[in-house]
């Protein structure tokens, strides 16, 4: 394994060194997913698995974080990696897994609470904002930052894609691993956020001034990867919009339009400013937008659908990857119990 803090060797002496970049991506199995999560997150991680060495994981644990239904994670977790093998993800390329097969997320995280104070978990805006809409609040709501960082440091990644709203998690796991290797020696890789492009974010159709997400009230402005095509047109016409007649990108003051356009530039390629050219009416761009959209999902609809008939295949490249990842993973607990003082070698 390398040592931690400083680049992995590369594999041969020969080639100019270009030493591999490791990313991890977890996806939490909370709800279905969505175009948003496509554009933001899976398209990026198909394309980079080519580069880098991608390893994604269903973070089956943090689904656990609020009240949950036992039956729907286990049907979230197995149709989520269902979509991602239909999306593209090649489990011969990337490491794909589900994270509570690999115990070591769990033993790593026990070691980096012991790293961490209570008030810098406490502070986390998400936390915050969670805690505040409920009466209940699980233990492991507070601490689930930390078993996000023991789900990156585990693996030794350099890279990990956030959007906005994990940065301030990914902060905290630089934190606690500078925190640890400056305690207890060198352990931990120090990884780096990539933000995605900003026109990676899908908002809304129904209210454009929020993220589109898995559990946002009625669905209405959430185009499922696995809706039927009648359901993305029907959700696509009735996309909020504004008065004005004309076509035009203004994200500021005409954020309706300017997400239709943004989807179709993430559709086709091309720039949104660029396109409001083409159409003439909101009816036209609308069109366009559903065909767009049908055109994109259609090859992960169909692919998703003959992968579902054959759900032991999913299992088998499941539990494939889960052996992979706790070997990898042994070896990093490993060295953080040696570091803190439970191994003697
Ligand atoms: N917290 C992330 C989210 O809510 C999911 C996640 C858990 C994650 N562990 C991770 C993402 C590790 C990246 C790396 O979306």
């Amino acid at each position: 394994m390398a040592p931690s803090g400083t680049p992995l060797p590369t594999p041969t002496a020969s080639a100019p060194s270009t030493p591999v970049v490791r990313r991890i991506t977890g996806l939490k199995p909370t709800g279905h997913l969505h175009l948003g999560n496509l554009v933001g997150a899976i398209r990026p991680m198909v394309a980079g698995q080519y580069r880098t060495e991608t390893i994604v994981f269903l973070a089956d644990l943090h689904a656990l974080t609020v009240s949950h239904q036992p039956a729907q994670i286990r049907e979230f977790t197995l149709e989520q990696a269902t979509i991602l093998l239909a999306a593209g993800l090649d489990p011969d390329r990337a490491l794909l897994y589900v994270q509570s097969q690999v115990p070591q997320h769990t033993e790593l995280h026990y070691l980096l609470e012991c790293a961490t104070g209570y008030g810098e978990a406490h502070r986390m805006i998400q936390f915050r904002e969670k805690s505040a809409q409920r009466d209940r609040v699980r233990l492991s709501l507070l601490s689930y930052p930390v078993l996000m960082a023991a789900d990156i440091l585990l693996h030794d990644v350099h890279e990990v894609p956030v959007g906005e709203d994990q940065s301030q998690h990914l902060e905290l796991t630089r934190t606690v691993a500078t925190r640890f290797n400056a305690r207890y020696g060198e352990t931990f890789i120090v990884p780096r956020g990539v933000l995605p492009a900003v026109s990676a974010r899908v908002m809304d159709l129904a209210d454009p001034t929020a993220k589109m997400g898995k559990t946002n009230a009625s669905g209405a402005g959430t185009i499922f990867l696995l809706d039927p095509p009648e359901v993305i047109r029907r959700k696509v016409l009735r996309a909020v919009t504004d008065p004005a007649r004309t076509v035009g990108y203004d994200p500021m003051r005409r954020p309706g339009v300017a997400n239709l356009l943004e989807i179709l530039a993430s559709c086709l390629g091309g720039s949104p400013d660029v396109l409001a050219a083409d159409y003439g009416s909101y009816a036209q761009l609308k069109n366009a937008v559903a065909e767009a959209v049908e055109a994109m999902l259609r090859p992960i609809r169909l692919r998703y659908t003959e992968l579902a008939r054959d759900p032991g295949y999913v299992r088998r490249v499941l539990a494939d990857g889960a052996e992979r990842a706790r070997d990898n993973a042994a070896d990093t607990v490993h060295r953080a119990k040696r570091a803190i003082g439970l191994l003697s070698h």
